[in-house]
């Protein structure tokens, strides 16, 4: 094979792309994400400051673009992401406990809904637990509001929205086995347990010299895979150049085919040229869109 998506394909997992619905003109970008990926996840235009800017108001315009784009070229779509404690807009701050509840799950429904049938795994929340030791809950407003319950009513709440998609839950730091992955793994367990409606954990695989690839990657992902969900490298951007940078990415591809609950990768971005690490060169194509070794060494590893 000869691009990401094929290659991927043939090992029975997806290769995506964080996707900017304002980069969709330039043509560069568009041929290297329709020629080389098989997913899309919208970097921005999902999310609740994107998508509810009033009460309400639900604006689908610019989600409607990728979506619209990604379905045309026959790639799936990642949804990302419904509840997250950040990119809200200032109105759901405001909110008392009764009216937060409701406001969450209006917000999932008329996510969900709307994109019924098209969404391949949603983000159903977010970054809800502390870094470091304490395996504790993030704060912000649904926590701090509603209590450890609001994940799953989100989830629930999804769930009856849309049956057919899978319901992810997403974070970053967890990639490794450290006390926030304990702590996502023990609710995990406590869901399925209950029978509360998960499928998959999004592992968001942002990595750097301060937080490099774990040495038990893999085994991380593989304890999480059995406890009867998939597993998804959701966001993935490696920090680096060169021979160092190629050899983390093998190895993340790697870690994922050695798991077979191990859905499929996405990279935070196609090109350097706009990572979200400004300055940064964390990604498969730079920006020129020449393939870097990273990228040989994905196609290679795959
Ligand atoms: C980032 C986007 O890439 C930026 O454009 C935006 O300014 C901030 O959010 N974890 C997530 C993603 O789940 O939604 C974040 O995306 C990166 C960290």
């Amino acid at each position: 094979a000869d691009t990401l998506g094929s290659a991927a394909a043939a090992q029975g997992r997806y290769f995506g792309a964080a996707v900017a619905a304002g980069h969709l003109g330039e043509s560069a970008y568009t041929a290297t994400l329709d020629r080389e990926f098989t997913s899309v996840t919208p970097e921005n235009e999902m999310k609740w400051d994107a998508t509810e800017p009033t009460r309400g108001g639900f604006s689908f315009g610019a989600a409607d673009q990728i979506v619209n784009h990604a379905l045309g070229q026959g790639m799936k779509v990642r949804g990302h992401t419904l509840v997250w404690y950040t990119q809200l807009p200032s109105w759901v701050s405001g909110l008392g406990a009764t009216d937060l509840r409701t406001a969450m799950n209006d917000h999932i429904n008329g996510l969900v809904s709307h994109y019924r049938g098209k969404i391949h795994s949603w983000d159903v929340v977010n970054e809800a637990f502390q870094d470091g030791g304490s395996g504790a809950r993030r704060g912000g407003p649904f926590q701090d509001k509603l209590g450890d319950g609001y994940i799953e009513e989100a989830f629930r709440t999804a769930r009856a929205a849309d049956p057919a998609a899978k319901l992810c839950y997403n974070d970053y730091n967890i990639d490794g086995v450290n006390a926030k992955s304990n702590a996502v793994y023990a609710m995990v367990k406590d869901f399925k347990a209950r029978g509360v409606p998960i499928d998959c954990v999004g592992f968001q695989s942002h990595f750097n010299s301060a937080s490099p690839v774990p040495s038990d990657y893999r085994a991380n992902l593989q304890r999480f895979a059995d406890l009867g969900v998939d597993v998804q490298i959701t966001e993935l951007d490696i920090e680096g150049s060169g021979t160092a940078q190629a050899g983390d990415y093998a190895t993340v591809v790697r870690a994922c085919l050695a798991v077979s609950r191990c859905a499929g990768l996405t990279v935070w971005g196609v090109t350097d040229k706009y990572s979200w690490r400004s300055g940064g060169t964390p990604l498969l194509f730079d920006a020129n869109y020449n393939k870097k070794p990273a990228y040989d060494a994905v196609l290679t590893a795959l």
